[in-house]
C-alpha cells in the first residue's frame, strides 16, 4: 500500500505503513487509547506484526504526529484487526473510520474475503462504532491457549 493522503473533517490525514520510528510513539497511543495489557508487551506486538508478510501495522499521521493506528494480518482464510486507536482528542471525527477503509483495503488486495475482530462484550462505545460501520455481531464462544507461557 502506497501511502494514501486524506481529508478528514478539514484535517489532511496520511494513511501508510509504521516504521521503525514509530514504535514508542505507537505504544504511547496504545497506553492512552486504552489497549494496552500487561500480558502484551506491545513492542513485541509491533516487531511481529511488522516482520509481515501477511501483517501490518497502518498508521495515520497528521502533520507530524501519528493520530491513530490499526494492525492488521491474515491467516490466508480471514483477516483481523487489533489496536485500531485513535488519538483521544482526534477521536470522533472520521478517522476510526478512514483507518477500517484501509484495512479493509489491504485485506481485499490480498483475496480475503472477510474481516474479523474481537471486542470484550462491555465494551459498548466500540461495539456501537463497529455496528456503525456496518459490521455485525455473531455470536461465538472463542477458546484460547497461551503458548508462551504467561
Ligand atoms: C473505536 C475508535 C477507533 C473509533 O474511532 P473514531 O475516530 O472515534 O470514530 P469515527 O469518528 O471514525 O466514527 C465513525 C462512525 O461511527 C460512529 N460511532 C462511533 N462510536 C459510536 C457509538 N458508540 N455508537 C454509535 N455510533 C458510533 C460515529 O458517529 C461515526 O459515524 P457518523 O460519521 O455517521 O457520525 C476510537 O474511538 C478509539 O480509538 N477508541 C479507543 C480504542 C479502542 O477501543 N479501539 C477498538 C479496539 S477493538
Amino acid at each position: 500500500m502506497t501511502t494514501q493522503t486524506l481529508d478528514v473533517d478539514g484535517l489532511t490525514i496520511a494513511i501508510g505503513h509504521a516504521t521503525d520510528a514509530d514504535t514508542e510513539a505507537l505504544a504511547a497511543l496504545w497506553e492512552r487509547a486504552g489497549l494496552t495489557r500487561p500480558w502484551n508487551d506491545p513492542h513485541a506486538d509491533i516487531a511481529l506484526a511488522r516482520r509481515g508478510p501477511h501483517s501490518t501495522i497502518l498508521v495515520a499521521r497528521e502533520g507530524g504526529s501519528i493520530a491513530g493506528s490499526a494492525m492488521v494480518g491474515h491467516d490466508g482464510h480471514r483477516g483481523w484487526v487489533y489496536y485500531l486507536a485513535v488519538e483521544p482528542d482526534l477521536q470522533g471525527r472520521g478517522l476510526g473510520r478512514a483507518l477500517l477503509r484501509a484495512v479493509e483495503d489491504w485485506l481485499r488486495a490480498r483475496a480475503i474475503p472477510k474481516l474479523m475482530l474481537l471486542v470484550r462484550p462491555d465494551n459498548e462505545k466500540v461495539r456501537g462504532f463497529y455496528a456503525a460501520e456496518g459490521y455485525l455481531e455473531e455470536p461465538r464462544i472463542v477458546f484460547s491457549r497461551r503458548l508462551d507461557g504467561n
